[in-house]
């Protein structure tokens, strides 16, 4: 499969250099003709897409293949235990997460990092924390068969879908063959190119929708360019496009500097915890400790609050329904 090539413009050095400038954040000459046809937007809305593109609708995948990867993404016979599936970290009934800092591998032991949503995986460069997965079916293979996460194995996977005819008759439907491991992680791959999440009030703004953000976020999405944010979390996925290390200016607590895949901020008002361990638990917060760990600066609660205002407007739509929060974790 193809992962769409990241948005270029700026390096890893030039973001790095810009943010290390602070203010000073070089802004590229508009892109003409990107805007719906017909319409003249609005010259603000013009520079901003040159920084943030808007969600696709769709990357076009077949939609057998989808609704077998649907399938195939919540059936927990394909893990080791028979009672976990990639839906029971990626919840994508909300937030494409979970709620916990950390999910448990199948030992029972935290994961040593917190679960990134699944939603708008597919439009990143790199995935994972560190960005050492080069893509979404490496990515599967690694989920379904390592004892992180589902702990299967091949020969029983294959098995328990050729024995279910509700699943190895869509596999024949869809792949004119028995199902085998290239047809499964396609079929996972299909259906994690369609968790997409278009439409989120920010992308409406961007495409011409004037009313789609109030002043106040207006203001925000200002100040998250203006201080140097937008260096490191842009393009499509306001993220996901650039390596970088963790903490430039201090460390953010309890953290090892190290060099990370700057992650995506799309849906990030309802995917606390944040940072790479889940150790930060309110989105105030986490902006505060960007500042002054990647701009050595600090922000008052009024900036934070505006920055937390616009990254709001980032929350998009599955299947026509918001992004929400999941249930808080028992304690
Ligand atoms: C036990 C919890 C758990 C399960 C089950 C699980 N994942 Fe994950 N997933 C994670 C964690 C944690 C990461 C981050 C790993 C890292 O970066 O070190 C992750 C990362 C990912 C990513 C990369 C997201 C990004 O933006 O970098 C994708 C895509 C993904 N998982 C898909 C799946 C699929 C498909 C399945 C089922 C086959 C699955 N996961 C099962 C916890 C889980
Ligand atoms: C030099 C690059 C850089 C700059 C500048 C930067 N960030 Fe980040 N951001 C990162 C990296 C890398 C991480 C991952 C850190 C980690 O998990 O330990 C991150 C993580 C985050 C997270 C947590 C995301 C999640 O899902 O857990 C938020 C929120 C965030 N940044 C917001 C901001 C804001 C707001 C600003 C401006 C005040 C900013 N960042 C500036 C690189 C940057």
């Amino acid at each position: 499969m193809t992962v769409p090539p990241p948005r270029s413009g700026r390096s890893g050095g030039a973001a790095l250099a810009a943010a290390l400038v602070g203010s000073a954040l070089a802004i590229l000459p508009p892109v003409a003709g990107e805007g719906p046809p017909g319409r003249t937007l609005p010259a603000e809305a013009v520079d901003a897409q040159d920084v943030i593109t808007p969600i696709p609708a769709s990357l076009g995948a077949d939609p057998d293949r989808v609704a077998l990867g649907r399938m195939l993404f919540s059936d927990t016979r394909l893990s080791r235990g028979g009672d976990r599936a990639c839906i029971t970290c990626h919840d994508i009934r909300s937030n494409g997460a979970s709620a916990v800092a950390r999910n448990l591998t199948t030992d029972g032991t935290p994961l040593p990092r917190n679960t990134p949503t699944a939603f708008n995986a597919a439009l990143s460069f790199r995935l994972g924390w560190a960005g050492d997965i080069p893509s979404l079916p490496d990515q599967a293979e690694i989920a379904l068969t390592h004892p992180e996460f589902l702990g299967g194995s091949w020969p029983r996977i294959l098995a328990v879908i050729r024995a279910d005819p509700a699943l190895d008759g869509p596999f024949w439907a869809a792949y004119g063959r028995d199902a085998d491991r290239a047809a499964v992680i396609d079929a996972i791959n299909s259906f994690e190119r369609s968790l997409l999440t278009p439409d989120s009030r920010f992308d409406r703004w961007l495409r011409g929708d004037t009313h789609a953000l109030t002043g106040a976020e207006r203001a925000g999405y200002a100040l998250f360019q203006g201080i140097g944010c937008a260096a490191c979390h842009q393009g499509v996925n306001v993220g996901g496009n650039l390596f970088e290390k963790v903490g430039i200016f201090v460390t953010i607590p309890n953290r090892a500097a190290e060099v990370l895949r700057v992650p995506s901020l799309r849906n990030v008002a309802v995917t606390a915890p944040y940072f790479d361990d889940g150790g930060v638990a309110t989105l105030p917060e986490a902006v505060r400790l960007m500042a002054r760990a990647q701009l050595g600066r600090e922000l008052t609660d009024a900036q934070a609050a505006s920055i937390v205002a616009f990254l709001g407007t980032l929350t998009g739509s599955y299947e026509g329904r918001p992004l929400t929060a999941p249930a808080a974790p028992q304690p």
